[in-house]
């Protein structure tokens, strides 16, 4: 039985990318540009974003699901994001607004698909039931060193502890943002690859063009 087609009156914008690549710097810039244009924003997270799903956020992060294996851990991400979906992102989609998302599903397909060495059919299986037709308009792939984003996010965290992913050796950051760059390539259409190396003005200036060239310019459609 098909289901009936869900309308999108709003648009869907993800950040993905390596620690400290510049994500939540960059979620709120452009939460800030598209509010001065007076549309409708929702800034949100992964893992969390609604009430449920951060408290799925506070095991994730903390290391509890790990010791389950890296199939276990993606389904806990896809758990938590269906609540997302549900709770947060597809009612403000329905009603028109803006959804910027700091992760999503990439984030599942690289840490725990190409890192965790999951079979591409468990993870586009995964993301076909948890996530559907609700994929991204557009997805801002921040790209940059993995020692650079490493010494951003250490810089940022002063003498906070390291959570569970900040805690892997450099290579896992390395091959962290192969998997990204390759997501990219495979799904040119959705995603922008920007060079997150440069200050956060030009960052935002890349993204700001390439919010209107894609979004901006076009009618919401259905
Ligand atoms: N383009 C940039 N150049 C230099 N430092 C940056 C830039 N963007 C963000 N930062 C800083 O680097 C740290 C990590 O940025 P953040 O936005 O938290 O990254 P992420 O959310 O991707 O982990 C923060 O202290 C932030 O102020
Ligand atoms: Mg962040």
């Amino acid at each position: 039985m098909p289901a009936a087609k869900r309308v999108r009156k709003g648009r869907f914008i993800t950040f993905e990318g390596g620690e400290g690549a510049g994500k939540s710097t960059q979620v709120k810039r452009l939460v800030e540009a598209l509010a001065a244009r007076k549309i409708e924003t929702v800034a949100t997270r992964e893992p969390g974003g609604s009430p449920n799903a951060e408290e799925l956020r506070k095991a994730l992060l903390a290391g509890l699901v790990a010791p389950l294996g890296p199939a276990a851990e993606a389904m806990i991400f896809s758990a938590a994001r269906i609540d997302h979906l549900d709770a947060l992102i597809k009612p403000a989609l329905a009603r028109g607004a803006y959804v910027v998302c700091d992760r999503f599903a990439d984030s599942t397909r690289a840490y725990q698909g190409a890192l965790g060495k999951l079979s591409e059919d468990f993870i586009d299986g995964l993301e076909r039931v948890t996530v559907g037709d609700a994929m991204p308009d557009l997805t801002f792939m921040l790209d940059l060193p993995a020692e650079d984003g490493l010494a951003r996010a250490g810089a940022r965290r002063g003498n906070g502890t390291v959570d569970r992913f900040e805690a892997e050796k450099l290579d896992f950051h390395l091959a962290l943002r192969d998997a990204f760059k390759t997501i990219a390539a495979r799904n040119p259409q959705r995603c922008v690859v920007i060079d997150a190396s440069r200050s956060a003005d030009d960052v935002a200036a890349d993204v700001w063009r390439a919010v209107e060239t894609r979004l901006l310019g076009q009618k919401a459609s259905s």
